[in-house]
């Protein structure tokens, strides 16, 4: 394929590493989102790869779930690829992306309050092309595994928040994914349902070989939950590293407080967690 000339952002972040095998990875190299002369998303490369957790942070605003949007077909990208597994899918709509291996859940819920947990799961599966039985079992699996299954008769408005997050998770677990896409799946949720919310990660991740990439305003959750970390600032890319790469960079501290805090107890920037630093940052 004709080399495309590589912008500034492309040339900091490198080249994929030669061993890197494109039919584990979901990918996106420099793409970029529009709406009405905003760049949203601009010139944005980074990948996941399978049975590894990927945070992405930053921000309000700085293009987060437009970049979800834009992996899982919910938005078009003016400029730039998204590959999963090798092919290209950036022209393909939501559903076929999803039949392909890439399930998402949403920022704002989207369960359907009219039907039980359960059968807001099996859809799911039904979504993907499996039959009423399979999806049965599938769903049937998932509450039992995620210790769902006594609420599973009821309707998501009488469960907590934190029990309606992980049915939107289960949601989009029960299509099998090999890559799943979450946004904020812990917002507002207590301490208990954190924990819970992780082991659903953790499983999807582990026992599935899913490639999971997690958005959330809670960055100690996030930061500890994964394996890379994606910071994002006014729709660019601004750092992208280990957890405690990223928990220590200045520009990425800046992003969330204005300013380099002097002392560095805020949530965002704990001590260190003892994974290696390593990361890369955007250009000055
Ligand atoms: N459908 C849309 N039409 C126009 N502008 C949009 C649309 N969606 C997002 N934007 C704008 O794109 C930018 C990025 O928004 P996005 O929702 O992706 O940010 P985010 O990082 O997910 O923020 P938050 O943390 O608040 O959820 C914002 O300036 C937002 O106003
Ligand atoms: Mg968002």
């Amino acid at each position: 394929m004709a080399q495309e000339p590589r912008d500034a952002a492309l040339e900091v972040i490198g080249p994929e590493e030669p061993e890197e095998d494109p039919a584990r990875l979901l990918a996106c190299r420099a793409v970029t989102v529009t709406y009405a002369g905003l760049r949203a998303v601009s010139s944005v490369t980074f990948s996941v790869r399978r049975g590894e957790v990927v945070g992405l942070i930053g921000p309000n605003g700085a293009g987060k779930t437009t970049l979800v949007n834009a992996m899982s077909g919910f938005a078009p990208i003016s400029e730039g690829s998204i590959t999963l597994g090798g092919a290209e899918i950036s022209h393909l709509p939501p559903e076929r992306r999803a039949h392909r291996g890439l399930a998402r859940t949403f920022q704002h819920g989207r369960l359907f309050m009219d039907l039980s947990a359960r059968e807001n799961i099996e859809l799911g599966a039904l979504a993907v092309g499996c039959s009423a039985r399979e999806a049965r079992r599938r769903t049937d699996a998932l509450l039992e595994e995620t210790g769902l299954l006594s609420l599973a008769a009821r309707p998501p408005a009488e469960l907590s928040h934190g029990d309606q997050q992980r049915v939107s998770v289960a949601r989009a677990v029960v299509a099998g994914p090999a890559f799943l896409l979450l946004d904020e799946p812990a917002a507002g949720l207590p301490a208990e349902s954190l924990a819970e919310l992780r082991a659903l990660v953790e499983q999807t991740r582990v026992g599935r070989d899913a490639g999971v990439v997690v958005i959330d305003h809670n960055v100690e959750f996030v930061l500890d939950l994964s394996d890379r970390v994606v910071v994002l600032d006014h729709g660019q890319l601004l750092a992208e590293g280990t957890p405690s790469y990223v928990r220590h960079h200045e520009e990425v501290l800046a992003a969330y407080f204005g300013s380099v805090p002097s002392t560095r107890s805020a949530s965002a920037a704990p001590p260190g967690d003892g994974d290696a630093a390593s990361g890369t940052a955007k250009a000055p």
